[in-house]
C-alpha cells in the first residue's frame, strides 16, 4: 500500500522532514512512500488559478495524492498554526477532493513540551473539512523532538518509535478497511 508523506517543514535540516524520513525506514515492508517535496513550488492559493488548468504544480500535488491510498502529515507549528505552506497545499485540494475520504495520520512535532498542539488542532480541523478519515490512533502530538532523533535520524526514544509504530499500523488498518467498502 502506498503513502503519501508531507513535512509542514520547508527548513533544510527540519525535525519533522527527519521525523517523516524514520518513519518511512520504521515502517513495514508493505508500505511504501513517496515524500512529497513539492510545497515551496505551489503557488499562493487563489481561486482565481484554480480553473480547467491549474498549474503544473498543482497538478503534480493533486496527482500525487490520487496514487497514494493513505498520507501521513508531520508538521511543526508556527505562531500556534500550521505552516503557511501546508495550510496552502491543502487549500489546493480543496475543490479537487483529493482528500475526501483519504485514511491520513497527523503527527505534529515541537522541540517544546506541548508538541505542537495548536497547529495538530489546526490540522485536524483543515483534514475534518477536507472530508479525511483520521483514526483516533492516527493522531499523535511529539513534545521534545529534538531529543528524540538522534545522530543519524533515527528516533531514539523507544516510547516515540513504539506510537509511531501503533500510528502506521492504524494508518494501514483504516486504508485496508476503506479498501474493503
Ligand atoms: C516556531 N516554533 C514554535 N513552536 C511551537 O511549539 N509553537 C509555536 O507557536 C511556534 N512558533 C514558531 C514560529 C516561528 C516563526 C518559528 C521559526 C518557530 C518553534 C518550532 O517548533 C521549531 O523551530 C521547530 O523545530 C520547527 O520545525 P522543524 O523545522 O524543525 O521541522
Amino acid at each position: 500500500m502506498h503513502i503519501l508523506t508531507i513535512s509542514g517543514s520547508l527548513r533544510a535540516s527540519s525535525t519533522n522532514t527527519t521525523l517523516v524520513r524514520a518513519i518511512m525506514r520504521l515502517a513495514p515492508s508493505h508500505m511504501t512512500f513517496t515524500l512529497y517535496e513539492g510545497l515551496a513550488d505551489l503557488p499562493h492559493f487563489s481561486p482565481d488559478l484554480d480553473g480547467d488548468e491549474p498549474p503544473a504544480t498543482v497538478r503534480t500535488l493533486r496527482q500525487q495524492l490520487q496514487n497514494a491510498a493513505g498520507v501521513l502529515i508531520c508538521t511543526p507549528e508556527y505562531a500556534f498554526g500550521v505552516p503557511g505552506v501546508l495550510k496552502n497545499a491543502l487549500d489546493w485540494t480543496v475543490s479537487s477532493g483529493e482528500f475526501s475520504d483519504k485514511p491520513v495520520a497527523a503527527i505534529s512535532a515541537s522541540p517544546l513540551w506541548g508538541g505542537g498542539e495548536n497547529a495538530h488542532a489546526s490540522l485536524l480541523l483543515t483534514l475534518k473539512a477536507l472530508g479525511t478519515k483520521v483514526p483516533e490512533q492516527g493522531k499523535l502530538m511529539i513534545p521534545h523532538i529534538n531529543k528524540k532523533l538522534d545522530a543519524n535520524g533515527d528516533i531514539s526514544d523507544t516510547e516515540t518509535r513504539q506510537a509511531l509504530t501503533g500510528l502506521l499500523e492504524t494508518l494501514a488498518q483504516t486504508i485496508t478497511a476503506a479498501s474493503d467498502k
